[in-house]
């Protein structure tokens, strides 16, 4: 869940540092980070950080994080901390309204999926009710439904069948169980529950849901199709791998691997190199060509550039269309993070996940009115798209993408900024950005300001390649950086500048194998390192909690681990959670009041040999009759904030 930068963020971090622990004041933590920059800035700068080496010299390590740490490992089930307690809230195909049917495993049809919780939940945000001044224990849920698994969502495909062909009714059902779940939940007696009979409740699919573009590439005619002529107006959104939630209460959904879906030929479009520079090469992972012919790009040459963008959602209100930013560009957005500069501005950080994709930053031109919702919804309408480029020496400039400027004119090929923003990587190519390792999550430290970018992993890196921000070749386990905005702390960063400064937080992989080339604190567990950063959250303490996507190649389940950023336990990580087996862990998502984290267990059982009759694991229900599911887990710690159980 994104964490946005408000004028309480350091009134937040004293007021919570009173929970349960003696905490230092935020102004000691600056000084420390400071020191600690001071201490390390040449190594930094040489884009060697290596912390299991360069220990902090500001006296004993120490976690603020008091669990007792789990140990890695590979099962059927689900684990947390021993005081930490688990409940499932909803799982796939859990009904979300009164009048919708039970789930059927084996009667699987469109009608009743679009009225139940779709398939392998990533992005999670809770919204608290009422809005704007709600509660920590009453709120809205959420959830992206980022893609489906056919072997164990159907009894009748088997993973050993070579490629089976999809009914009609199985691919509507696949795009109905696409897109975003809304769900009305309560927490009475510690449990949490949902109301079914809420009129929030609401699911968006990829199959009916009316979108509407928006921004400088809107009604251009680039996105023009038999079925919108005015290339306004989209049905569905998909593949919704993360998001954030913006200031004014609204959710912000991305869509990522648009390119799985479309079938047809690029070559024998207009659009040849822009569908391939995304990855189409007639090779769809969706079978949903057959039966859509939106989804044919030979037949709808301009259907897949109407994905590909950030989606904007208003939660509170459940007959709110859902719209299309054209203004943040088009790539394989993995999520959407917003902060607020000194003067105003909307900032949305956002990542292209693909190997040597690129880190982006939206700027609203328009300033944020904590009084004025719907002028607020027309903020991410216009502004000026960046991308990073990363330098040796530490800092990272933002370069506009603004056409006209530089090599984005028409002798190679932008008629208008609609063509760049339909086109985004490869303007960004001509740019200069820096090819990254992979870029997934971004979340913005609500206590310090600076903002953290998760780097999944490149093994095509090659030592050639090798470069201070992304400085492993066969980059197996991926990196987090830090990006340190001017102007100070919390709210104070400025959100806006042009030149940040730029950090390696941690370099995963086993820092006991020297191969890995790993950097941690020098005080982690056995059990605290970890592979493959994809999806983050930071509680209000500052902590940053890092979920995984790719764990098992290194012998152990996916799941959740967290540390400081800040002060003596800064990247000391400590292994919080782990996923059932074939499993990959998502949302993560704090309570306001840090005391419930909801995450999203996707694709349970998604292994080799493993399918709807014969899965790998049954969870959540151990049931013969039932596949496995993915779900939302509610984590509480009998009232006390996650991660601190423990008093004194
Ligand atoms: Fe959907 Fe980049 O993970
Ligand atoms: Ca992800
Ligand atoms: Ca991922």
């Amino acid at each position: 869940m994104a964490q946005t930068n408000s004028t309480s963020a350091l009134a937040q971090a004293d007021k919570t540092a009173s929970d349960c622990m003696p905490r230092p004041p935020v102004s000691e933590i600056i000084a420390r980070r400071i020191s600690r920059r001071q201490a390390l800035g040449g190594i930094a700068a040489a884009g060697l950080l290596s912390l299991t080496t360069a220990r902090p010299a500001f006296g004993q390590a120490r976690s603020s994080l008091n669990f007792t740490e789990i140990a890695h490992g590979y099962d059927t089930n689900f684990h947390v901390p021993k005081e930490h307690q688990p409940q499932i809230l909803i799982r796939w195909g859990d009904p979300l309204f009164p009048d919708a049917p039970a789930f059927d495993p084996l009667r699987q049809t469109a009608t009743a999926q679009s009225r139940q919780f779709g398939y392998n939940n990533d992005f999670v945000a809770f919204l608290p009710l009422p809005h704007p001044a709600g509660r920590a224990d009453h709120g809205l849920l959420c959830v992206n439904h980022e893609f489906t698994n056919a072997d164990l969502m159907f009894p009748e495909i088997a993973n050993d069948a070579g490629e089976p062909v999809l009914s009609a009714e199985q691919v509507d059902t696949e795009m109905a169980a696409h897109g975003h779940s809304i769900i009305e939940i309560r927490q009475r007696g510690g449990k949490w529950e949902t109301v079914l009979d809420s009129p929030f409740n609401r699911r968006i699919t990829t199959l009916e849901t009316e979108m509407h573009l928006t921004g400088p590439a809107a009604g251009h005619a680039r996105l023009k199709t038999a079925a919108d002529p005015e290339g306004r107006k989209v049905i569905g959104t998909l593949n919704n791998c993360a998001g954030g939630v913006t200031p004014w209460g609204t959710v912000l959904i991305a869509e990522e691997n648009f390119h799985a879906y479309f079938a047809g030929d690029p070559d024998r479009t207009a659009e040849a190199e822009n569908h391939k520079q995304y990855g189409m090469r007639n090779k769809p992972r969706f079978q949903w060509g057959r039966y859509h012919d939106r989804f044919d790009l030979e037949k709808t040459p301009n259907e897949p550039n109407r994905f590909g963008w950030i989606v904007e959602i208003d939660p509170y209100n459940p007959r709110h269309i859902p719209q299309k930013h054209t203004a943040l560009g088009r790539f394989k957005h993995e999520g959407a993070t917003t902060a607020i500069t000194p003067d105003g501005r909307v900032a949305v950080y956002s990542g292209d996940d693909e190997r040597f994709e690129y880190l982006y930053r939206f700027l609203s031109d328009g300033r944020f009115d904590p009084e004025n919702r719907s002028q607020n919804m027309r903020l991410l309408q216009s502004g000026t798209l960046s991308v990073a480029r990363f330098d040796a020496d530490g800092t990272l400039q933002w370069l506009p993408l603004v056409w006209g400027e530089g090599p984005l004119t028409p002798e190679n090929g932008f008629a208008s900024q609609a063509d760049i923003l339909i086109e985004t990587r490869r303007a960004a190519d001509l740019l200069g950005a820096t090819p990254m390792d992979r870029p997934e999550d971004v979340e913005t430290n609500p206590v310090s300001g600076t903002v953290f970018v998760m780097l999944t992993n490149n093994t095509k890196r090659k030592a050639g390649d090798i470069h201070a921000a992304n400085p492993r070749a066969h980059n197996r386990h991926g990196h987090i950086l830090e990006l340190i905005p001017p102007g100070g702390t919390g709210a104070r960063a400025d959100h806006g500048a042009a030149t940040y400064q730029w950090e390696i937080l941690l370099k995963a992989g086993d820092p006991a194998n020297i191969e890995d080339d790993a950097a941690y604190h020098a005080d982690i567990s056995p059990h605290g390192w970890l592979s493959n950063p994809d999806n983050c959250a930071f509680d209000h303490r500052g902590r940053l909690w890092i979920a995984t996507d790719g764990a098992p190649r290194s012998g152990f389940a996916d799941g959740l681990w967290a540390c400081d950023v800040d002060g003596p336990g800064r990247a000391l990580t400590r292994h919080f959670l782990r996923t059932p087996r074939g499993a990959e862990l998502c949302g993560p998502c704090f309570t306001p009041d840090d005391r419930t984290l909801f995450v999203a267990v996707q694709h349970p059982g998604a292994e080799p040999g493993s399918d709807f009759r014969t899965p790998s694991t049954r969870w959540p229900d151990f049931t013969d009759d039932m596949p496995p599911r993915p779900a939302i887990v509610a984590v509480t710690a009998g009232g006390r904030p996650i991660g601190n159980p423990h008093m004194g």
